[in-house]
């Protein structure tokens, strides 16, 4: 194809702090790791299903085995990071003694075990005063030795210095950042990923597909990111299908936690925009799964959006592998759309909202609007989004 033009804003930076280690059974490498970075004491952070289903203890094992100490498996971590769940996870690394922790799970375990590692580093008990600042830069210190294992490929929150906060008392979700949260070190093994059921391995792999489109559209879109972003598109329209029918399929598998830390450095330098704000409403409100929404909204909000930069979408249709040779740039975005509703239906993500019991009605839909309008990323959206704007969005996702 004849590349469009994809001018960026002339200032911009880009900041990536973990070092990525990925192999088959690389968790075997984790007890050197951490003493590389000086931890003894160690406290996984995880949840009850990953240690039902055995996943936690492939990584503890290789803790146990070593001249490590492991002192304690905090599990006791819920769907969305809240702070009571933090400050709770923060006095269980105190009480045992711990001097670095290992998180082992998906978003919600990255993110709270970040939360953690911040009030740990900081001295402080409550996350509540912290998550009100949301961006925790001024004075941020150094935080105790961090390793990142995720079990889905879906969140990047391995590599993200920002972590997502329910405030169930507000009912809102609040992004909050820090310069050293994310881990020292990702450990990328897809073979702790192959017991994620097919459902879950579908939207969790829609959430990193977001994070790439919107990462590539993004007001914040800049050449780096549009490398990660683009490369990470690449892998998740080639391996997604083959990991949500094949779940034992390693080479799938790993491709697609590859992916998912692509997008996550690509969207954590740009932001999101309309699909994120709209789809953490719908978390906050409704409980929907973060990677769910997004699988909901996405194609919707690319449609809205496409006009506005259709280069942008032309990529990203190259990037699926459509070809877009001979189309305008708009056919091109277009294309790009169909192209994600296709996949969805190909990984059997046939949710609308309805499926959610969420009124088709304006007026019951404001508290929805309300909350997608004042989140974080709705201004990284490349088109200007009014409340009627987000109102129909919804009303389109029915
Ligand atoms: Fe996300």
């Amino acid at each position: 194809m004849k590349y469009p033009n994809i001018d960026f804003e002339p200032l911009f930076t880009w900041v990536n702090r973990p070092r990525i280690i990925y192999a088959p059974g690389v968790r075997r490498e984790l007890a050197y790791e951490i003493s590389e970075l000086g931890g003894s004491n160690v406290a996984i952070f995880t949840d009850k299903g990953l240690v039902n289903a055995g996943v936690v203890e492939m990584v503890a094992e290789e803790i146990r085995k070593s001249d490590l100490k492991l002192v304690g498996i905090f599990d006791a971590i819920l769907q969305d990071a809240r702070i009571a769940n933090i400050n709770e996870g923060g006095e269980f690394y105190r009480s045992i003694g711990a001097d670095c922790m290992v998180a082992v799970g998906g978003g919600s375990v990255m993110d709270t075990a970040k939360a953690v590692n911040i009030l740990i580093g900081h001295g402080a008990d409550d996350f509540q005063p912290l998550a009100e600042q949301a961006g925790l830069w001024e004075g941020a210190q150094r935080l105790p030795p961090h390793v990142a294992f995720p079990t889905t490929a879906g969140t990047g929150c391995e590599v993200t210095n920002a972590l997502v906060v329910l405030d169930t008392e507000v009912g809102a979700k609040l992004s909050v950042t820090h310069p050293y949260c994310n881990s020292d070190i990702a450990m990328l093994d897809p073979e702790l990923t192959i017991m994620v059921p097919p459902k879950i391995t579908a939207f969790t792999g829609m959430d990193a597909l977001t994070h790439a489109i919107e990462g590539v559209t993004s007001t914040g879109a800049e050449p780096i990111a549009d490398a990660l972003g683009l490369h990470a598109i690449r892998l998740i329209a080639r391996y997604l299908p083959e990991a949500v029918k094949d779940p034992d399929n390693i080479t799938a598998r790993g491709n697609m936690l590859i992916a998912a830390t692509l997008a996550g450095m690509c969207f954590c330098n740009t932001m999101t925009g309309g699909t994120h704000a709209t789809a953490h409403a719908l978390g906050a409100l409704y409980g929907i799964p973060h990677g769910l929404a997004n699988s909901i909204m996405l194609p919707v909000v690319m449609d809205f959006n496409a006009v506005e930069s259709p280069e942008r979408f032309m990529i990203i249709a190259d990037a699926m592998g459509i070809d877009v040779n001979g189309k305008t740039a708009l056919e091109a975005a277009e294309a790009a759309v169909q192209g994600v509703r296709d996949l969805k239906s190909q990984i059997g993500l046939t949710e609308t909202l309805r499926d959610f019991n969420i009124p088709d009605d304006s007026n019951k839909l404001m508290p929805l609007v309300e909350l997608a309008a004042g989140d974080g990323q709705i201004g990284y959206n490349p088109r200007y989004l009014e409340e009627a704007d987000i109102l129909n969005l919804f009303l389109k996702a029915m």
